[in-house]
């Protein structure tokens, strides 16, 4: 049987088991997958030991433990060094192989939904962690241009600094304007609150605006107002399922169907 688990905390509201059985399952593997609990960086290190002590073949990263989970990594693939970022890890004699699947979690969810990226331009709201794993997925796409916005305007120029030593069409949108976006991404972690409101005022977009907000299993505020406005809305949780189906590729070297397990977990979070 092989061993994986998801480290996080807090972790007990964390869904990869599940998915990661029903993937398991679509193959017939034998796979025991557990939940980890830790409580800082150092017991998240030593966690990861003595899983690999104990033959674990991986695990699953979560926050707040990514940036970690990059750094104590033995090997890192180059989406991990431009993200600083990981949150699959692979297990190999006592070596640590790092992978982030966030991005391209959400990039197939996009894919998925609305049919293609190519000459969309998109505004990425937040400049946290969530935000930052996904740009240079967003980016690897054929899109026209990629817009970071966050409250604390300096830190999406900081952001872009950054990424435009690797990439050209990124910059910063300090003044919201709508009318040159196709799609608007909620990275931030406003919906958290329940007495936030939503990043930015969605009032005055024009109609076929697409939504996507990174956060899954509750209306957060950004949704809310993109439901009251009619625009076409997703939430988060068809980027989870995708996160985990590349973690599980990696993993088992297989392909694996995504959409119904995304349909039944739905049905159980609302
Ligand atoms: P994560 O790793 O989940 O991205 P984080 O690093 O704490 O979490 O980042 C949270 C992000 O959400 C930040 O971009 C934060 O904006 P600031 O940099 O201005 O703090 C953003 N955020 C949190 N609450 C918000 C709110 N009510 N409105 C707008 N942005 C918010």
């Amino acid at each position: 049987m092989k061993k994986f688990a998801v480290i996080g905390n807090p972790i007990n509201h964390s869904l990869s088991p599940q998915i990661h059985s029903e993937f398991a399952r679509q193959y017939s593997i034998d796979l025991l997958y557990e939940k980890i609990l830790a409580d800082d960086d150092k017991a998240f290190a030593s966690i990861i030991q003595n899983l690999m002590d104990k033959g674990y073949s991986g695990v699953n990263v979560t926050l707040p433990f990514k940036i970690c989970a990059a750094k104590i990594s033995t090997t890192k693939t180059s989406e991990v060094d431009l993200t600083r970022s990981a949150n699959t890890l692979s297990f190999n004699n006592n070596a640590i192989e790092a992978h982030t699947t966030d991005g391209i979690g959400l990039v197939n969810d996009l894919l998925e939904k609305i049919g293609t990226l190519a000459n969309s331009s998109i505004l990425l709201l937040g400049a946290g962690g969530a935000a930052n794993a996904v740009i240079s997925s967003i980016l690897s796409e054929k899109i026209s241009n990629l817009y970071l916005w966050n409250r604390t305007i300096q830190k999406s120029f900081d952001m872009t600094q950054n990424w435009q030593k690797n990439y050209e069409n990124i910059s910063v949108m300090d003044h919201i304007d709508l009318d040159k976006i196709d799609i608007v991404i909620n990275a931030t972690s406003a919906g958290i609150m329940d007495t936030a409101s939503s990043p930015i005022s969605l009032n005055d977009s024009h109609k076929d605006l697409i939504c996507y907000d990174m956060m899954y299993g509750k209306q957060t505020p950004f949704l809310k107002s993109a439901r009251e406005n009619n625009l076409t809305l997703f939430d988060g949780l068809g980027m989870l399922v995708k996160q985990a189906a590349a973690s599980f590729e990696i993993w088992h070297e297989v392909k694996v169907e995504s959409k119904s397990i995304e349909e039944s977990l739905r049905s159980i979070l609302i």
